[in-house]
């Protein structure tokens, strides 16, 4: 697929019709995620694979908020393959340390942001548009904070991992309903900026 079409096609997908993704496609859709840039080539980034229905399970039960459950998450339970995607700030701290990155950026601790999340929301990018070229659908969403310690002991998460986000991956099902938001979607004069801010962009 034209890579123009691929950005034009991405959307988040939150209901899938229930069939396997095969193998050899999802290897190649997780390998785009690990083509992602990443800070010094840090590649702080660890991608933990749910297919099994009971470790889907376990996870939206895990990654629930307490409360009644939101209406989209009942097509999200449809997806077949569930992808955490955890950062690791020690990686970033040990490439910054060696000896060939000199300079006031060696103490990640200083960092304005944390680029170990940043690196790890392009893997998840690399893997909504690898998801498009192969013909699935795809959604990228936060894992609530109260609910990291649960997952982190149900699917063995090292405490040194953060854990940015989770993804699902399937065929989208005919009836989703999922949009992407088209009437909210900032226009290129609103957006981008030329010169000063405020400035909009005539190109
Ligand atoms: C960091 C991040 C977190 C998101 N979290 C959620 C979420 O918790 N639930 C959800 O349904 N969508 C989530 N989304 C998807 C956005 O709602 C979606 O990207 C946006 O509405 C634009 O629609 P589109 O991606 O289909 O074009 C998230 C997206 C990003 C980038």
């Amino acid at each position: 697929m034209e890579f123009r079409e691929v950005v034009r096609r991405r959307r988040m997908v939150r209901r899938y019709d229930g069939a396997p993704v095969d193998e050899d496609v999802l290897t190649t859709v997780l390998g785009a995620g690990l083509r992602a840039p990443s800070a010094g080539n840090s590649q702080g980034r660890d991608l933990l694979v749910l297919r099994s229905p009971q470790d889907r399970a376990l996870f939206w039960d895990t990654s629930a908020r307490p409360g009644p459950a939101d209406a989209w998450l009942a097509g999200m339970r449809t997806a077949p393959v569930v992808v955490l995607l955890l950062a690791d700030p020690g990686a970033y701290a040990r490439r910054y340390a060696a000896a060939d990155k000199p300079g006031p950026d060696r103490d990640a601790a200083t960092w304005e942001v944390r680029w170990e999340d940043v690196d790890t929301g392009m893997s998840g990018l690399l893997v909504l548009l690898a998801a498009v070229d192969a013909g699935l659908g795809a959604c990228f969403f936060g894992v609530p904070t109260v609910a990291h310690a649960a997952v982190r002991q149900a699917f063995d998460v090292p405490s040194d991992r953060r854990i940015v986000a989770a993804m699902t991956l399937g065929h989208p099902a005919p009836d989703d309903t999922s949009r992407p938001s088209r009437t909210h979607r900032r226009t290129l004069q609103d957006a981008v900026h030329e010169g000063r801010f405020g400035a909009p962009w005539t190109g």
